[in-house]
């Protein structure tokens, strides 16, 4: 993949510039959980900004099927990013129509509008031709710094850029295309990836991609119970994914062939649940008793892989690899963290939970690149072509674009 055109290439003073941004962040208690996302997109709004641009920013989050619901509206996020920014954040109170149209308007310099959560229109995710032109013909500019949503063919991800050409790349975008181009393309050896989470189904085409690539795949989370289940090994009650053992089957066979050293937990901590009131304990061996489940990946397991990433140069890691969400099953995410972040291999994390894992920790430093894509990241290191990624115009040698006529 060439370079593409960057925003530092747009000439975007008094321009109202769209911007696809993943704002698709946890909400708790009406407030933003985890503001990761924000932050990553920090540095192209000060950009727009600081250049005499008017950020338009479009987002979706959560998967509210095609209509309004007023727990996934973008209010908070408007708030904590108006702070973050430091300037005047307005939040359309929706994305397209005269309720967007106004305050496009009327936004003045130094300002940013959010715009409503996209997926209140099902339009969004249908790639709708009606509804993208209603979005391009909120701005003059295009700008996509939404490396999250790049695997998700919608209107504003593939519909929009083409109507607002030349579609450009944010800086965000840009630093993952950079950091994970890195490596898929060329990954200093031994490379390991860790792959962790709770479902399998989401991820096992990936991971049948992913194995050809990396010298050593080190799998836990609740996906694990699905790769030993397949192998005939019982694991309690646990859930596993029994439509999935054949893709499985294919993974370790492919994993064999390759010569890729493909590591399943050889202990667990369980609990007959995951209630306090349980008293977790420690298996003997990668088998798991009736009545109880898997929660987290036990101490020898912990150091098994360890040793992997000690050795490793390039390392990969998306999903945790127990319940991290609730200590005391964090311990193995945050061992395996701890372990990745004294490397100096180049790392990279991938994936809500995983970051949310790492930024408990602190150690985010330690990481050469958080990814904020959890699904993209994944498809993008598969090999897969991304459609968000194709939207986006190739700069054509170098050239400095100072064309930012609309077009009609
Ligand atoms: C993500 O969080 O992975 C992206 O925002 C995409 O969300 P989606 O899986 O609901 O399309």
């Amino acid at each position: 993949m060439g370079r593409k055109i960057s925003v530092r290439d747009l000439d975007v003073r008094g321009r109202r510039v769209f911007v696809r941004v993943d704002f698709n962040v946890p909400l708790l208690r009406g407030g933003v959980a985890d503001d990761t996302r924000l932050r990553a997109s920090l540095p192209t709004l000060r950009l727009i900004l600081e250049r005499g641009g008017r950020p338009v920013v479009a987002s979706h989050l959560g998967r509210p099927k095609g209509r309004p619901v007023p727990e996934m509206s973008l209010e908070p996020v408007a708030d904590r990013l108006g702070r973050l920014l430091g300037s005047r954040v307005r939040l359309a109170p929706d994305c397209i129509g005269p309720a967007a149209e106004g305050p496009a308007r009327d936004l003045a310099p130094g300002e940013t509008l959010l715009l409503e959560n996209l997926r209140f229109h099902p339009e969004e995710e249908k790639n709708d031709p009606a509804f993208a032109r209603g979005l391009a013909d909120l701005t003059d500019l295009y700008v996509n710094d939404a490396f999250g949503s790049a695997h998700r063919a919608h209107a504003s991800v593939v519909g929009v850029p083409r109507l607002l050409p030349p579609a450009a790349a944010g800086l965000l975008m840009e630093a993952e295309i950079e950091a994970l181009g890195r490596l898929r393309d060329r990954p200093e050896k031994p490379y390991v990836a860790i792959l962790g989470g709770a479902k399998v189904s989401d991820k096992i085409d990936l991971v049948l991609n992913l194995i050809t690539k990396v010298d050593v795949l080190l799998i836990g989370g609740a996906m694990a119970h699905t790769f030993l289940g397949a192998r005939g090994v019982p694991v309690g009650a646990s859930r596993v994914e029994e439509d999935r053992f054949e893709p499985v089957r294919a993974i370790v066979t492919r994993a064999m062939d390759s010569g890729v050293r493909l590591h399943l937990p050889i202990d667990h901590v369980v609990a007959a649940s995951p209630d306090p009131g349980e008293t977790p304990r420690t298996t003997a061996g990668p088998m798991i008793d009736a009545g109880l489940v898997g929660l987290d990946v036990g101490p020898r397991t912990r150091e098994a892989y360890a040793a992997e990433i000690r050795t490793a140069r390039t390392i990969f890691w998306n999903g945790p690899l127990g319940l991290c969400e609730l200590p005391p099953y964090d311990e193995g995410t945050r061992f395996l963290a701890r372990a990745i972040a004294s490397t100096s291999a180049f790392s990279v994390v991938g994936g809500g939970d995983s970051i949310a894992a790492v930024n408990r920790l602190g150690i985010g430093p330690h990481f050469k690149h958080l990814s904020t894509g959890g699904g993209a990241a994944l498809e993008f290191l598969a090999g897969v072509d991304l459609p968000g990624l194709q939207a986006l115009a190739d700069a054509p040698g170098g050239l400095v674009l100072r064309d930012t006529e609309k077009r009609q």
